[in-house]
């Protein structure tokens, strides 16, 4: 089959003990591992694998890499080759590279971004049985949230000069790693230059998205919750928090999620949003926004699309 879905993001933060309280208190994930080097590992209640989040103590905010589980060890060897044939170099490391995983790959999206692909990580079980459970469990923190959904990466794009770093990782998400193209914003002249991608492996609307901008970058890694009342709830804690909010909750056209943006004590945006849109079915048609009506793909209310949203994001590499 293949990648599955994200399996982990790894992110460095500037001062540990805020992002931990951040990531901990406000999300409300729960501690998974610390290791010798200070790297905090934290999982969502309703995630069965060890852990989805790594914070790595640094002195500058930004992604070290993002991580997609496939569904079997052989599918390792498939991709490898895959990927080495599409030209991508691409190295096989051995157990426990990757902390508490199985071999890995390890290899560079065109856009420049540090992935790896892996089958196996400690399972650890969910904070609910897996015989008669509860829907939730007891004693959750902050907005309580289930799971690391997806990220999305920024991409180089200039046009005037022949960059579009969108369309590369598409295309190499697609033909590689058989990614579905779920949605994409189209612009230029022409309406034909790629500006924005949204893709799934999963039956969700995405499961990694890139957009363009001046740099690589990353601009958010994002949480799934139940409904919009938890969203608002979200929003709530973030306040008690005097969490920096971005844009307050609302509706995106793309992908539907009902969402909320914020960041995390270092400046990486975070973000929670409920809803699983629609079901991103293998023979689903590509939806397609326009240049003119990008600001209500993004803020679906509004239509107004803040520079800030575009412009402001923590390092990709
Ligand atoms: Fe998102």
């Amino acid at each position: 089959m293949g990648v599955m879905r994200i399996g982990h993001i790894n992110v460095r933060v500037l001062d540990m003990d805020a992002a931990v309280h951040h990531y901990e208190n406000v999300l409300g994930l729960l501690r998974a591992d610390q290791d010798e080097d200070g790297n905090i590992y934290l999982r969502g209640w309703d995630e069965w694998d060890k852990y989805s989040v790594i914070l790595t103590p640094s002195d500058r905010a930004g992604m070290v890499h993002i991580a997609y589980k496939v569904e079997s060890d052989a599918d390792l060897d498939t991709l490898r080759q895959r990927i080495a044939d599409y030209g991508v170099e691409v190295d096989e490391l051995e157990p426990g590279a990757l902390r508490d995983c199985g071999r890995s790959l390890r290899f560079h999206l065109p856009s420049g971004h540090l992935m790896y692909l892996y089958a196996e990580k400690t399972f650890v079980g969910k904070a609910v049985a897996s015989t008669n459970p509860d829907p939730w469990p007891d004693g959750l923190k902050g907005a309580g949230v289930h799971w690391l959904d997806h990220a999305l990466l920024m991409c180089e794009l200039d046009p005037e000069k022949g960059v579009n770093k969108v369309a590369e990782a598409t295309r190499f998400m697609e033909e590689v790693l058989d990614f579905k193209l779920t949605e994409q914003v189209l612009a230029g002249p022409d309406g034909d230059v790629q500006v924005a991608t949204w893709l799934a492996r999963s039956s969700t609307p995405h499961d990694i998205a890139f957009v363009g901008g001046p740099r690589m970058g990353l601009h958010h890694f994002a949480f799934f919750l139940d409904e919009w009342s938890d969203v608002l709830k979200s929003a709530d804690v973030m306040a008690k928090n005097t969490v920096k909010i971005d844009v307050g909750p609302t509706r995106h056209g793309i992908t539907r999620g009902a969402t909320i943006y914020f960041f995390d004590p270092s400046g990486n945006r975070n973000e929670t949003f409920c809803g699983l849109g629609y079901l991103a079915q293998p023979d689903m048609p590509v939806i397609t926004w326009t240049e003119d009506q990008i600001g209500r793909g993004i803020f679906y209310h509004t239509g107004e699309l803040n520079e800030a949203f575009t412009t402001v994001y923590t390092d990709g590499v």
